[in-house]
């Protein structure tokens, strides 16, 4: 007993002493006076602001060499790195030693380096006392007698936040690389005719690529009449500019959201958010969906080609990267072409699109004449020849480019372009796909770190200091025996049992739940979140603190027997597309199914919502395609889902959806020769395939057809289940019916049917060819269909999926 006392007592004695070095050594200020210093050399010389949420100190840019920043005081949740929003001198770091950053007596903030060089300062002088302040937006001010005398939102770097302004002074300069934080090559700035555009400056050439160039201000909703050129992102996720361009955030309207506005090293303005809990940041809005068009992202005579979110380069056949460790540079040609006519010839790469850097658009030239012309021209590299289509039935017309330089080649199959590049006649290039993953950067590690020459002699810690550290050590030491002791012999038997119970649970993963349980859970089916032909479906939060979705069956649908037999194939499947069942009930006369609950509900709810840009929509109809070709095609049982519609297309939090409600539609063995003997209609009107009305045999083509029609109510905006007024006093037409007179009647077809919702940053590319798959998915006739697996393929092919993706989904 007295033994345990004494111990007690060395443990308040301890912990009080930790609690007291913790304390007086994180003693945070938000404000530096006139005449003192942060040290580089003193870890706690950090301002925090007030809130807690910025820091403002020195940040390690490389090995030795420091940058005077702000960045948000929680680290990254995933990857523990900092996020940084501002610095003082990004080109020019300093050494870990001996720099200094001062506030002088005159009112001057100075930065200086190890040789009392001045490395960077903000100008000012004030005869008032002065102090600088880091304020809970993140503004970094100096401060004489209440008035600003400088301030860092007025100097940002590649970061805009919540409330600061951009002006027609401000630039945002994108970083080098994540890695390394001096300038890189892409500017956000207010260009002379007022107008907010992202300049690529690179090593050779320089040109602007958004708002895309090949649109005037009008067709990008932009105006140039307002010449106050301010822009400012709000704290609800608003950003407004006076040249007219505005968006809303994906999560906009929740004040409680960290953001933040940067320009990224890839050249793409992206705003990121993150709740306050110290989560990750994910994009919220983007202004290119596509990188590809981002100019200079693969350097000359390189092919740039897209999957998922980020690009691959590589160089043409015939051509070597320049800088193994760089992209920006490009590549470099491995031959010398001759100006003699007969000395070239042409290798064709089909579906690339180049952008610029033309000798003349030609539009009524043949193949052969493009290139005859492209031969005669010494400093041609290739031709771009294009097939344009109208849609009034007459055949296409073909363009040619002759092209000068071979910049922003962007490889996207089914875009009606081919390249034909020029080579000498006698090499022996080939270009297969394949070819793409020969180059994989050079990673060298030497890259991330600036070592500055001049070194220190190492810090030598006082020595009451070092008997402090050692003492709280050895203490420490001796209450984690003492722990472990207690640990072993109290809480371990508990835990093992514990321990086993969960075990059990994980391996069987699909199991029963009784109806106390799920009605304990759903607190008495109180909390409905959706009701359907096959029953209601309620929230619920189960022990282990899992949220489901539990949804009861109507009474007397089947036997017992029979219900089991379908839950427990359904149980087996398990795709990242289709929902999880975790269980379901069966006790007298209820029957239930216990889901995953997914907290974006379904695409009916935001099927019209401008929060689900192009790339959302494009990934949710990748997607349930790939949840209905694994239903139909790679699982043992066959089955068909029968209700393809937006209300059972649900949405995870980043919206990747999941098909829902596949449950109780019947599941055949494939080689069942009465596979089409349904006995009654299923489905919902608007998105039901004609052979149910016809009654014809039924296949997975009917799932076919109700995807079809959900993917063109994404691309319009407009209900399957609603007529489309066609204007001009005329008659009302079904969905279907108004895209297909469309498609005959203009070119232009995929603009006027787009939802507006999608337009901004949208491809249009994409778009069409989506919708000429989902136009094929609704054909009448049955056969005409694809198969679930082939629109798979096709929508993969615009958008190559990551591998990595690829190999979590199964
Ligand atoms: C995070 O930091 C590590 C090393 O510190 C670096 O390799 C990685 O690129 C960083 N990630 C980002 C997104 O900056
Ligand atoms: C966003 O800000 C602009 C300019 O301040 C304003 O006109 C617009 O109504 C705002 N949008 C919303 C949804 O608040
Ligand atoms: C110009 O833009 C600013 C900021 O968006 C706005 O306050 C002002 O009213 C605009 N002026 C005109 C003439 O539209
Ligand atoms: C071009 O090359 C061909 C064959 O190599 C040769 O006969 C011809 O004289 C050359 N023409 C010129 C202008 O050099
Ligand atoms: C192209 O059309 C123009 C007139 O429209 C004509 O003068 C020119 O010869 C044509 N070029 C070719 C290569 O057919
Ligand atoms: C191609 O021909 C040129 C001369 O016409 C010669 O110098 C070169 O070596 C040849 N290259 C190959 C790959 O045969
Ligand atoms: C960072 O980028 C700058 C500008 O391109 C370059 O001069 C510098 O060498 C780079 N630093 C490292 C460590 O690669």
């Amino acid at each position: 007993m007295k033994s345990i006392a004494i111990m007690l007592t060395m443990h308040l004695i301890i912990l009080s002493l930790l609690l007291f070095l913790k304390l007086s050594s994180t003693s945070a200020f938000d404000t530096v006076n006139q005449g003192s210093s942060l040290s580089v050399d003193e870890p706690k010389d950090i301002i925090v602001s007030q809130n807690g949420m910025f820091c403002a100190g020195f940040y390690a840019v490389g090995e030795n060499a420091y940058s005077f920043a702000i960045w948000f005081s929680e680290p990254n949740h995933q990857t523990k790195n900092l996020t940084l929003v501002w610095m003082a001198n990004r080109e020019q770091p300093v050494n870990g030693k001996g720099s200094k950053l001062h506030l002088l007596h005159n009112g001057n903030l100075i930065l200086r380096d190890t040789d009392a060089f001045h490395v960077w300062s903000t100008n000012t002088v004030t005869l008032s006392s002065v102090h600088l302040i880091l304020l809970n937006t993140g503004n970094l001010v100096l401060q004489g007698n209440g008035v600003t005398l400088w301030q860092s939102f007025d100097f940002p770097t590649d970061t805009l936040l919540p409330q600061q302004v951009f002006n027609r002074h401000s630039k945002l300069i994108c970083s080098r690389s994540e890695t390394n934080k001096s300038s890189g090559f892409y500017t956000l700035y207010f260009d002379n005719d007022n107008i907010l555009r992202i300049l690529y400056d690179g090593p050779e050439v320089s040109s602007i690529f958004w708002p895309d160039p090949w649109l005037t201000d009008w067709d990008a909703k932009r105006a140039g009449y307002n010449n106050s050129k301010v822009a400012v992102l709000d704290t609800l996720g608003n950003f407004s500019s006076s040249d007219d361009f505005n968006f809303m955030t994906s999560d906009y309207g929740d004040a409680m959201m960290q953001r933040r506005l940067r320009l990224d090293p890839d050249g793409n303005l992206r705003t990121y958010s993150r709740k306050q809990s110290g989560q990750n940041w994910y994009t919220s809005w983007q202004a290119k969906s596509r990188p590809c068009r981002i100019h200079g992202v693969c350097g000359v005579n390189s092919l740039c080609s897209y999957y998922s979110n980020s690009v691959k380069c590589a160089c043409l056949p015939g051509y070597k990267m320049k800088n193994p460790q760089d992209w920006a540079y490009g590549c470099e040609p491995e031959f010398t072409l001759s100006c003699n006519k007969t000395a070239s010839r042409f290798l064709i790469i089909t579906n690339v699109e180049l952008y610029g850097y033309d000798y003349g658009i030609l539009t009524n030239y043949t193949l052969e004449q493009c290139k005859d012309l492209c031969l005669q021209l010494c400093n041609c590299k290739g031709i771009q020849f294009t097939y344009v289509k109208d849609g009034t039935g007459i055949p296409g017309t073909y363009s040619c480019y002759p092209k000068m330089q071979l910049r922003n080649a962007f490889r996207i199959p089914y875009f009606n372009a081919d390249l034909h590049l020029k080579l000498p006649v006698n090499s022996t290039y080939t270009y297969t796909e394949s070819m793409d993953d020969k180059y994989k950067l050079v990673c060298s590690s030497n890259l991330k770190t600036v070592t500055l020459a001049t070194s220190y002699t190492k810090f030598r810690e006082g020595r009451y200091i070092r008997f402090l550290l050692w003492f709280v050590g050895g203490m420490g030491g001796l209450e984690i025996l003492c722990i472990f002791v207690m640990w072993f012999f109290f809480v371990r038997k508990k835990q093992k049992t514990s321990r086993t119970a969960t075990r059990v649970y994980d391996m069987v993963g699909f199991r029963k739940f009784s109806y106390s349980e799920l009605k304990r859970a759903t607190k008495s089916f109180s909390q409905e979140i959706g009701r359907g032909a096959g029953g209601i479906v309620y929230k619920g939060v189960l022990l282990d603190q899992r949220i489901i979705a539990v949804k009861r069956v109507k009474e007397a649908n089947q036997g017992e027997e029979e219900f089991l037999a379908e839950v427990s194939s359904i149980g087996r499947l398990n795709h990242m597309n289709l929902i999880e069942l975790y269980g379901y009930c069966v006790e007298r006369k209820h029957q239930m199914l216990v889901y995953e609950y997914l907290e974006n509900g379904s695409l009916a709810e935001h099927i019209k919502s401008s929060r689900l840009d192009w790339g959302k929509r494009f990934e949710i109809a990748l997607g349930t395609a790939k949840g209905l070709a694994y239903i139909h095609e790679e699982c043992l049982e066959w089955i068909l889902h029968c209700d393809v519609k937006p209300h059972n297309i649900l949405l995870d939090s980043n919206y990747q959806p999941k098909v829902a409600d596949f449950g109780l539609s019947k599941s055949r063995n494939r080689n069942d020769p009465k596979f089409s003997s349904f006995s009654k209609i299923r489905g919902t009107r608007g998105y039901m395939a004609p052979e149910w009305i016809l009654n014809h045999s039924i296949t997975s083509k009917v799932d076919v057809y109700s995807y079809g029609i959900v993917v063109l109510e994404m691309i319009t905006g407009k209900s399957a289940t609603k007529d489309v007024d066609v204007g001009n006093g005329q008659e009302k037409l079904g969905l279907v019916m108004w895209l297909r007179e469309k498609r005959n009647e203009s070119i232009s077809w995929v603009k006027e049917i787009m939802d507006p919702n999608i337009e901004e940053g949208c491809d249009e590319n994409e778009v069409e060819t989506l919708a000429e798959v989902a136009l094929q998915c609704v054909e009448e006739e049955k056969d005409k269909r694809p198969t679930m697996s082939h629109v798979v393929e096709v929508l993969q092919k615009i958008s190559r999926e990551n591998d990595n993706q690829e190999s979590t989904s199964s």
